[in-house]
C-alpha cells in the first residue's frame, strides 16, 4: 500500500496498516525525553543511615485502648474503628475526645447524628469540653474546608459510609465512595499531621461497603465486638503499623458509656460460684494477656437421627473435631448426643490451648460429673488424642494463681520445662485420657 507518511504523522501508533476491519487499542506514548530531564534524582541509601524514631503518642485516657493501640494514639496516624451498628463506636470515641490530651481542638464530624443527638449523648456521658467542635456534614469538600480552617489536632469521621464526594457518581457508602473519602482524608491529615479516627459500620447484609475495603489504606484497624444483649465489648486490633496485633481491650457498656475492665478474668468467671457439670475454666491468650474464661458444654440425647452441634464463641469445626477425638480415643458414644458449647460472657476465643478444656467440658456434661471449680485446664489436643504443648504457659499459670485457683492441668511437655515455682498444684498430662482419668470423668 502506498501511504503518504506525512499524512500519518502522529497516527502511526493508532493505525495498523495492513489489516482491515479490525481495531487495536494502543496507548499513544507521550514524549518521554523531556520528562526524564525534569525528574529529580533519588538514590537508595543504606538502611543503617536512617533513624527509626518512635513518633510521639497521645494517651487516649483509656488504658485498655492505649494498650490495644500499642501504647497510645500515634500523632498524625489514621485509625479505622469498625463494628456493627449500635455496638458503641460513637460512644467510645466521644468519651475519647473528652479524655484525650491533644493540646488543641478536636473536630467531631458526624453524618449520622445531628448536633442535638450528639449533645444529648455528651450530656449523658457528662462531657462538657470547649475543645470539642461538632460538624454535622456529609460533603467531603465542606469537611476538608473546615479541617483546614480549624486545624484541629484530632479529627473524627463518623461514619465513613455516610460521607460522599461529588467527584464520584455512585451513592454514599459504595466501595468507590468510601475509598475516595478515606484517600482524601488520609492525604490531608498526613500532610497536616492531624490524627484521625474513621468510624466504619460492619454490616452483615453487605449492602454498604464495609471497613474491610479500607484496611490496607490506614495505619491501624480496630474492631469492637460483642453480643448486643451482653454488656461486654471487646476491642481488637487486626492491623497496627505501630504496635502488635491481636491485642484486645475489654469494656463494659454501662449507663454512663463504656467502662474499661482492668481485670477481665475475674469479671468473666465471677458468676461461677458453684460446681456445675459441663463447666470448666480455661486460660486463653489474647494478644499479650492471658484471660481466664468459662466454657460450658451440654450434651443431650438427640431427638432426630442427625445429632446437632452448636458452638457459641468458639470455632464450630474445632468442636466437631474434638468430639470425634473423644469418640475415637476415649470411647465416648456421642453419635446420639446433641452437643452445645458456649463461652460465657458472649466473648469469642480461638486458640489451640482451649482444646483440652473443650474436650473435658463435653466429657463432664456427658458423664454428668463435675470438674471441681478450683481447676484450670489448658492444652492443645491433636488428632491422636495427644495433649500438645502450648506457648506462654508461665503467663497463663500466673493468671490462674492470681485468681486463686489451686490446680492446673497442663501438657506434660510444658510441665517438664517449667522453671518458676508456683503455689498451684500442676498436673502434666500426655493425652486426653490421662486428663479424663485424673478428673474421674470415665
Ligand atoms: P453507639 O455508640 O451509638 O453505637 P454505634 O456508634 O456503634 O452505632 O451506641 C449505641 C448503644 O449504646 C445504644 O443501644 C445505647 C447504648 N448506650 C449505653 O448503653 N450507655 C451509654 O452511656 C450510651 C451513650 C449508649
Ligand atoms: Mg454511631
Amino acid at each position: 500500500m502506498n501511504v503518504d507518511t506525512n499524512l500519518l504523522n502522529g497516527w502511526e501508533n493508532v493505525l495498523h496498516v495492513g489489516s482491515w476491519n479490525s481495531f487495536f487499542e494502543e496507548k499513544v506514548s507521550s514524549d518521554k525525553g523531556s520528562k526524564k530531564e525534569t525528574k529529580r534524582k533519588v538514590c537508595a541509601e543504606p538502611l543503617n543511615n536512617f533513624k527509626g524514631e518512635e513518633k510521639s503518642r497521645l494517651k487516649t485516657g483509656f488504658d485498655e485502648l492505649d494498650r490495644v493501640l500499642g501504647g497510645g494514639l500515634i500523632k498524625g496516624s489514621l485509625v479505622l474503628l469498625g463494628g456493627e451498628p449500635g455496638i458503641g463506636k460513637s460512644t467510645l470515641i466521644l468519651q475519647l475526645c473528652n479524655k484525650i490530651k491533644t493540646e488543641g481542638k478536636v473536630l467531631y464530624v458526624s453524618g449520622e447524628e445531628s448536633a442535638e443527638q450528639i449533645k444529648l449523648r455528651a450530656d449523658r456521658l457528662q462531657i462538657n469540653n470547649d475543645d470539642i467542635l461538632f460538624l454535622g456534614e456529609t460533603d467531603i469538600d465542606i469537611i476538608e474546608e473546615n479541617i483546614l480552617d480549624i486545624n484541629p489536632k484530632l479529627v473524627i469521621i463518623d461514619s465513613v459510609q455516610t460521607m460522599y464526594s461529588d467527584d464520584i457518581s455512585s451513592a454514599a457508602g459504595s466501595v468507590s465512595q468510601v475509598r475516595e473519602i478515606t484517600a482524601r482524608i488520609m492525604k490531608m491529615c498526613k500532610q497536616k499531621q492531624i490524627t484521625t479516627i474513621i468510624i466504619g459500620h460492619v454490616t452483615k447484609d453487605g449492602n454498604i461497603a464495609g471497613p474491610r475495603v479500607l484496611e490496607h489504606m490506614v495505619d491501624t484497624v480496630l474492631y469492637i465486638e460483642g453480643e448486643r444483649y451482653f454488656s461486654y465489648r471487646i476491642l481488637r486490633s487486626v492491623k497496627n503499623r505501630f504496635g502488635s496485633t491481636n491485642e484486645i481491650g475489654m469494656f463494659e457498656m454501662e449507663g454512663l458509656g463504656m467502662k474499661e475492665i482492668i481485670d477481665p478474668s475475674s469479671v468473666l468467671i465471677s458468676e461461677r460460684k458453684e460446681d456445675y457439670t459441663g463447666s470448666v475454666i480455661v486460660a486463653s491468650m489474647e494478644g499479650t494477656r492471658p484471660i481466664l474464661v468459662e466454657l460450658q458444654a451440654l450434651c443431650s440425647q438427640s431427638v432426630f437421627g442427625l445429632p446437632r452441634r452448636t458452638a457459641n464463641g468458639i470455632d464450630y469445626n474445632r468442636l466437631t473435631l474434638l468430639i470425634a477425638v473423644l469418640e475415637k480415643k476415649s470411647a465416648f458414644t456421642l453419635g446420639n448426643q446433641d452437643v452445645y458449647l458456649n463461652v460465657v460472657g458472649g466473648i469469642k476465643v480461638s486458640e489451640p490451648a482451649l482444646d483440652l478444656g473443650i474436650v473435658l467440658s463435653v466429657a463432664s456434661s456427658y458423664k454428668n460429673k463435675v470438674i471441681p471449680k478450683n481447676v484450670v485446664v489448658m492444652g492443645e489436643v491433636g488428632l491422636t488424642g495427644e495433649v500438645r504443648s502450648i506457648n506462654f504457659i508461665e503467663k497463663r499459670l500466673k493468671e490462674a494463681e492470681k485468681l486463686g485457683f489451686e490446680k492446673c492441668i497442663i501438657p506434660e511437655n510444658n510441665k517438664k520445662l517449667l522453671k518458676d515455682k508456683y503455689k498451684l498444684d500442676i498436673i502434666g498430662v500426655k493425652d486426653v485420657n490421662e486428663a479424663i482419668d485424673y478428673l474421674g470423668l470415665k
